[in-house]
């Protein structure tokens, strides 16, 4: 198949266009190289035949148009997007701009051109999306397809309205769409203001570890090259105009997943006291989720899907790439805003701070 990746510089885009090549696809990727993109997260397939970039907003509808006709896809997995909960409550504009219209922009470009190819029912608009639609659970129950959208961010609002347009989208053109709804991702390449990432390289240098709040909100983490291949997996056998929850059944404190981080740190680069000892709890983020679960039922029971590395394993593999890879984020800790305490305006802050410090976003 021939894939139109949107956002394949990014953490996840790259996962998916990496895999997509190494499993015989041809991939398109389509970037922006907004402050969050990096290349370097494609080199491995750069030179590959089968892959070629094209920098393009997906604001800008005449280039998307453009870039249907040159390369013919016969999917599109959208991935490109704002996703940094932190920057969206300083800087709501830009979710609403990418995410929301954005995605308007690229429906509008992929139904124009699969009606002229005849609307043919192979083709794919695979939309990727977030549990953070769901808004916050309690201490039980798990997200499901049919959970109603409460989205309680400016982020998973903006996410939340792209699902809604695509799938009218669906149901008013006939375009033939899949949603898929994931749990937090985590692994190689993930930007360095990403909670798991700031853990490592804060306690590699040393620095504090913030945690928000108590660390009592619970995550569902899923490693990235597995939420990759559950993607490829819904786009190949997924049913038209269905939605599916993606999780690794992998639910955690954030607290307990910062002390299992320190732990795997003092063994593979012991330091003179336990890393753990640097973590301390810094003001909450507003309107922070307490919970979030899925219930990857659909996904595993219609599919046949299920994650090929335990919480443990990937975390491992995790630190190790960190470890191994310091020249990819040095480079991304130099970039404007990077390392800052963002996501303060809501409570009155001035938004991002004007010196770096090590209270940088902390969840997804
Ligand atoms: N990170 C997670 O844990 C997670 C979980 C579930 C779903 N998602 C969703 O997966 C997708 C990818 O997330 P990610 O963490 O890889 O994000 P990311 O921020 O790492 O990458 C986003 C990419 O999109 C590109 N982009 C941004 N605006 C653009 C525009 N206007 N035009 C073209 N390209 C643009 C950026 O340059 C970047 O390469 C997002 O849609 C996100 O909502 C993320």
């Amino acid at each position: 198949m021939k894939l139109l990746v949107t956002g394949g510089a990014g953490f996840i885009g790259s996962a998916v266009v990496r895999l997509a090549v190494a499993r015989g696809h041809e991939v398109v990727n389509l970037d922006a190289l907004t402050y969050a993109a990096c290349l370097a997260n494609v080199a491995s397939v750069a030179e590959h035949p089968a892959y070629a970039f094209e920098q393009a907003d997906i604001r800008d509808f005449k280039a998307l148009e453009e870039i249907f006709a040159r390369h013919a896809p016969d999917a599109v997995m959208h991935l490109a997007a704002e996703s940094h909960v932190d920057r969206s409550i300083d800087g709501p504009g830009a979710f609403i701009e990418t995410n929301v219209t954005g995605t308007y922009h690229l429906l509008q470009a992929a139904r124009g051109y699969w009606e002229g190819q005849g609307r043919p029912g192979g083709f794919r608009f695979h939309h990727i999306s977030t549990d953070e639609v769901y808004g916050s659970l309690g201490e039980t129950g798990r997200f499901t397809e049919e959970t109603p959208y409460a989205p309680n961010s400016p982020y998973s609002a903006s996410k939340a309205a792209s699902d809604h347009l695509v799938r009218a989208w669906g149901e008013t053109y006939g375009l033939p769409q899949v949603i898929t709804n994931c749990s937090n991702n985590y692994g190689p390449y993930h930007f360095p203001e990403k909670l798991i990432p700031v853990v490592i390289l804060n306690a590699l240098a040393g620095k504090e570890i913030p945690v928000y709040g108590q660390g009592l909100n619970v995550r569902d983490w899923l490693y990235v090259e597995d939420h990759a291949d559950a993607l490829l997996c819904v786009l190949e056998k997924g049913r038209v105009g269905r939605s599916y929850n993606i999780g690794g059944d992998n639910e955690l404190r954030n607290i307990d997943l910062v002390r299992m981080i320190c732990a795997i740190l003092d063994r593979l680069r012991p330091a003179k006291r336990p890393y753990s000892s640097l973590i301390r709890f810094v003001e909450d983020r507003p309107g922070h989720d307490l919970r979030y679960a899925i219930d990857p039922t659909r996904i595993e029971t219609e599919l046949g899907w299920r994650p090929s590395v335990t919480l443990e394993q990937g975390l491992e593999k995790t630190v190790r790439w960190y470890l191994d890879n310091e020249a990819w984020w040095r480079a991304l800790l130099e970039r404007e805003g990077v390392g800052e305490r963002l996501g303060t305006a809501a409570r009155g802050g001035r938004g991002p701070a004007q010196h770096p410090s090590p209270e940088s976003g902390l969840t997804g």
